[in-house]
């Protein structure tokens, strides 16, 4: 029976243990330049002993991040300041990783700590915001303009040619992002696609984008090399993406490059009432596991130990992302480890701390 600090090996690569930093954004980059605030706090997670650190939602163009502020992956030069924090990572015997992302309509915000509004292009942003429908995402957002069949196949090269340079940076997993209401996610649900051709319409039309950006970054990223895809499993809303469609996308998926799903929810509809607790989203992660017989991973709320390790036990996930809680305790997993009386190897540099 796996558990918390078993091994996962998954193509060639080894996670050493099953908890992983779910991507955050830090809102803290010029031009999309990784910075010395990542090199410190993803390098931080490595050295706290997380199995894999993924960067925060990395824009594959400009106008696919959510603020002026964000990471991103859209030019050679943003290369070389990855590189050294994904090499960090490493040296550590952590897996370096990045999210994949285009922000859509929920494009040209500012940071929550400058406000977290949607920004004119006299205070930052920009505009056009790009969508499958003109529909704005909340009040106070822009109308974002319906893609051309030739701007979906750009956005689809860009995520390709993202995953190129992230190789290059020496990232060893790429999670493309089509969760949270951003593009993929907005192509996903029939609340934010409208669309009449063949990219709308029909649930096959609808995950048309994400099956080819799923098979452009395959083409484009090494074989040996891990592709997660990040799914808000349902919108929490009549009408929307549903946890069966998540199913049906996953069999559409599986043996198609994806390695493992990791399995969020909302996002797309900022009214949704969702019911959030600890674990709230396993139940996702489980269904496609045990439905599909897909690798996944859980994410939202684990917090605690105990729950992590008896949702790899019960077979709910194969790995958990943790979030906020790696924000307070960056050395979560050496925290678990001793909870858990499972041994685990601290930092050398740290030896002497180790109880
Ligand atoms: C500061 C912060 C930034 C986040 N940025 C991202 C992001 O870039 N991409 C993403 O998919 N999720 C993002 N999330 C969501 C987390 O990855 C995670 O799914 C969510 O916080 C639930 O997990 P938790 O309860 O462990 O925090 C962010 C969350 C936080 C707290």
């Amino acid at each position: 029976m796996a558990h918390l600090f078993e091994p996962l090996r998954l193509r060639g690569v080894e996670l050493p243990h099953r908890i992983l930093v779910s991507p955050m954004c830090q809102y803290s980059c010029t031009d999309g330049l990784a910075n010395d605030w990542h090199f410190v706090h993803l390098g931080s997670r490595a050295v706290g002993r997380a199995a894999a650190v993924l960067t925060e939602a990395n824009a594959v163009t400009p106008e696919g991040r959510i603020s002026p502020d964000d990471l991103g992956i859209w030019s050679d030069a943003h290369i070389e300041p990855l590189r050294r924090v994904f090499s960090f990572i490493e040296q550590q015997g952590s897996v370096p990783g990045t999210q994949l992302a285009h922000a859509g309509r929920k494009g040209s915000t500012s940071a929550p700590f400058k406000g977290g509004k949607p920004i004119t292009v006299a205070e930052g942003g920009w505009s056009p915001i790009l969508a499958p429908s003109p529909l704005p995402f909340n009040d106070g957002y822009q109308a974002p303009h319906e893609m051309t069949r030739q701007e979906i196949a750009a956005v689809v090269q860009a995520f390709a040619d993202a995953a190129r340079r992230a190789d290059a940076a020496g990232a060893k997993i790429v999670e493309i992002h089509a969760a949270h209401g951003y593009l993929l996610h907005e192509f996903l649900s029939p609340l934010s696609n409208q669309r009449t051709d063949e990219y709308g319409g029909s649930f096959d039309n609808r995950i048309r984008i994400v099956l080819e950006t799923v098979d452009a970054v395959r083409r484009a990223w090494p074989e040996k090399h891990l592709i997660f895809l990040r799914i808000s499993a349902s919108d929490w809303t009549p009408g929307g993406w549903t946890p069966q469609d998540s199913l049906g996308l996953a069999e559409k998926l599986k043996g198609r490059g994806v390695d493992l799903f990791d399995c969020s929810s909302g996002g797309n509809v900022a009214s949704a009432k969702i019911p959030v607790g600890p674990g709230y989203q396993v139940v996702f992660a489980q269904r496609l596991r045990q439905e599909l017989g897909v690798r996944t991973g859980a994410v939202g709320m684990i917090t605690d130990p105990a729950q992590a390790d008896q949702i790899i036990r019960s077979g709910q996930a194969d790995v958990v992302f943790l979030a906020r809680q790696f924000l307070r305790d960056p050395y979560w997993p050496l925290t678990a480890a001793r909870a858990l009386g499972q041994e685990i190897q601290w930092p050398k540099q740290y030896d002497r701390a180790k109880p």
